[in-house]
């Protein structure tokens, strides 16, 4: 079953998506991160906390294969859930590579990606999620959903199966279940969307003509007093 990881670095979002039960994970990058007031790490252990035993995507900042290292260990260190976040090239390639050969064995997330080909070099080096961004694809007038179909169908034909595809970049609810049906592992969702997901107009429209109905016809009665 797809699961859903929540696109925030926001706490509150965090907690009030995880008492909905449905997140599994959760994936920040600098951009999110900017956005909060907490220091950096005390904020990356506190959210690897909430989560538990949870996946937690942070994203290097070094544009440099020796830096991503460098960066990648010392946030491994910061708690056993953090999943490394890579930007996709030949850099973070050599980065992916060097932290999951031997013992080390840093999960990473390869993030950036924009074709199959990238997703297919991501797989090779030990990614254990690449994360496709269909949002900025659909932007530029190309089929993001198309995309994650793809890399799934080459995946499952090449027996790729360490990687977990993760489609990032989503929009709007649309996109989720579009996903979902294109095969993805895991959808990463803004918690605006996450709101969204939950909520049918006509959802609303229903409990309200059933709680007037009862009203109606039965006054104040309720349930249990
Ligand atoms: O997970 C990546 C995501 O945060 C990027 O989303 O909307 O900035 O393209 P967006």
């Amino acid at each position: 079953m797809v699961q859903i990881f929540l696109d925030s670095a926001n706490l509150q979002e965090i907690e009030e998506a995880l008492s909905w039960g449905v997140i599994s994970g959760i994936t920040t990058n600098p951009s999110l991160m900017s956005k909060e007031a907490e220091p950096f790490e005390l904020l990356v252990k506190k959210i690897c906390s909430l989560m538990q035993s949870n996946p937690v995507s942070v994203e290097v900042l070094s544009t440099v294969a020796e830096g991503m290292v460098k960066e990648a260990r010392h946030l491994a260190g910061q708690a056993p859930n953090i999943v490394v976040k890579i930007p996709m090239g030949i850099e973070g390639l050599k980065a992916v590579y060097r932290l999951n050969r031997g013992e080390e064995k840093i999960p990473c997330n390869v993030t950036l990606v924009f074709s199959v080909n990238q997703a297919l070099l991501a797989a090779r080096a030990g990614a254990s999620y690449i994360s496709p961004f269909i949002g900025r694809l659909d932007d530029i007038g190309w089929d993001g959903v198309g995309l994650v179909r793809e890399i799934v169908e080459v995946f499952s034909r090449q027996g790729i199966n360490n990687t977990r595809v993760i489609a990032a970049s989503i929009r709007h609810p649309r996109h989720v279940h579009e996903v979902a049906a294109a095969g993805a592992h895991i959808a990463t969702v803004p918690f605006s969307v996450l709101k969204q997901m939950a909520r049918h107009p006509l959802t609303d429209i229903g409990v309200e003509r059933f709680l007037s109905d009862w009203a109606r016809a039965r006054g104040g009665e309720g349930i249990g007093h």
